[in-house]
């Protein structure tokens, strides 16, 4: 039975930690937690049953000498430094996305992995939610891909939330380009099979921020906490897991959960464009708007023989009032795997104009257009978690679509952000060959 430890007990850790002791219980158990925090260290060990280990971050080496496996969940800019050292040691890693936020990181992951001594799985969650599988599958059916468009909104619930802690500074996530972007550029990599060229961006912080709170005339806010009746701040004492999570243990660490995102200090965009050139020749137009009305994706494929469209709507609309509860409710939706489908239809006002769903249309050329039904797995992402899950625990086995990833795709896809980021600051086309992209 392999021994697993988890390196950041935050929000999404509990996906990893539930899985192992329900389905995969007879593959492995929980051995110890790395966390700065030992609030959270201590919420983890209730979710387990009993006390783990707890180790800071100053004794990780001693935490590797008590494990087989170790999960990377912390906060991105970190990922790099626990992933390649556990590699070295012979322990395997799975790690959160985005694998890294610089090319250093990507460096040091790959000399790392060199050595050979282990794994590396990077988890993709969004390559096994059920319709982004199926694009994969109808992509034979256009021939040859020549382009995408694809766009992504993120509403003012959970796109504001970027704003609210860590993410929002670029040190830490590596910009919405980085923390955000990898799963798209990551699809389109996977769903292409192809690799980018070149990346030309362009974007700003045009909504969230001090700045844009004083040019648009907003009164004065308190840099952090609740304010009744604004939909923009959340109550981090609303939800029980927020508060015991992020609230309860702020002492210790200063990790504020509910950071106004009208305040100084954000240093990442909320408004991107991007144009990439992919090498087999295809090109996207890629766009990221973190507040949206409404949240969810569109992306169309166009190929010789015809064309994909997928429009998914994962939230009609973001009402107002108890953001803290909605943040809540949604982080345990996305980590956990709790189905909140329903609830939300309601709440979005289903009969309204834009509904909640997802529409899959594929049209050969010559042919009329073709509505292709979505299976609706249970549990998180559409099912995908639970197929994430099983690829990460069990290892990958007789997937035709090769939705399992490793270190070549988690560093195909940030290296797109990481040169995003750098066109951003040159206002030039960056070629990928220019940051060292491997294999
Ligand atoms: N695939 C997905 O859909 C998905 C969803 C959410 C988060 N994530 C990823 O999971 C990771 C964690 O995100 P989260 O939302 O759980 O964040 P979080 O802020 O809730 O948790 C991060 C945890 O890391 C701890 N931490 C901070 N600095 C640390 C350090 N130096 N060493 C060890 N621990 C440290 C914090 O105390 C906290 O407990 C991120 O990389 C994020 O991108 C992925």
């Amino acid at each position: 039975m392999r021994r697993y430890a988890f390196v950041g007990t935050g929000s999404r850790a509990q996906m990893y930690l539930a899985a192992l002791l329900g389905p995969y219980a007879e593959l492995g158990r929980p051995v110890a937690f790395c966390d700065t925090n030992e609030v959270r260290m201590a919420y983890y060990d209730r979710l387990a049953g009993s006390p783990l280990s707890h180790y800071d971050p100053d004794s990780y080496d001693d935490l590797l000498k008590q494990c087989d496996v170790v999960v990377v969940a912390s906060p991105d800019h970190t990922h790099a430094d626990y992933v390649s050292r556990a590699l070295r040691h012979g322990v395997d890693v799975i790690v959160e996305k985005p694998m890294t936020t610089d090319q250093a990181g990507v460096r040091q992951i790959r000399e790392a992995l060199d050595s050979g001594a282990a794994e590396l799985t990077v988890t993709f969650n969004y390559r096994y939610s059920p319709r982004n599988s199926l694009v994969k599958q109808l992509i034979p059916e256009i021939g040859e891909v020549t382009s995408v468009t694809f766009e992504w909104c993120l509403d003012t619930v959970h796109g504001a939330d970027y704003f609210r802690r860590w993410h929002r500074d670029k040190a830490m996530s590596g910009g919405l380009l980085v923390h955000k972007a990898t799963h798209h550029f990551d699809l389109v990599n996977w769903w292409l099979a192809d690799r980018p060229e070149v990346v030309f961006a362009r974007g700003g912080l045009r909504f969230y921020g001090a700045e844009n709170a004083r040019r648009r005339g907003l009164v004065p806010r308190p840099s952090r906490g609740f304010l009744p009746g604004d939909p923009f701040s959340i109550d981090v004492t609303a939800d029980e897991r927020l508060r015991e999570l992020y609230h309860d243990g702020e002492h210790l660490d200063g990790y504020v959960r509910d950071r106004d995102v009208f305040s100084e200090g954000i240093t990442i965009e909320d408004n991107l464009n991007v144009v990439i050139g992919y090498q087999r020749g295809a090109s996207m137009s890629y766009s990221l708007h973190a507040h949206c009305p409404w949240e969810g994706y569109r992306v169309a494929i166009n190929g010789t023989a015809g064309r994909i469209e997928l429009e998914v709507v994962e939230r009609a609309h973001a009402a107002p009032g108890g953001a803290g509860a909605t943040i809540g409710a949604a982080t345990a939706s996305a980590n956990l795997g709790i189905d909140l489908s329903a609830a939300e239809e309601r709440s979005s006002g289903a009969e309204g104009v834009r509904v909640r769903g997802t529409r899959l249309t594929l049209q050969r050329h010559w042919e009329p257009a073709r509505l292709i039904p979505v299976p609706a797995g249970a549990g998180g992402h559409g099912g995908g978690d639970a197929a994430l899950l099983r690829d990460a625990f069990l290892g990958a086995r007789d997937d035709p679509l090769h939705r399992a990833a490793g270190f070549a795709d988690g560093a195909a896809s940030v290296l797109t952000g990481i040169a995003g980021n750098e066109s951003l600051r040159t206002g030039r086309a960056v070629l990928l060959e220019e940051l060292d992209l491997p294999g």
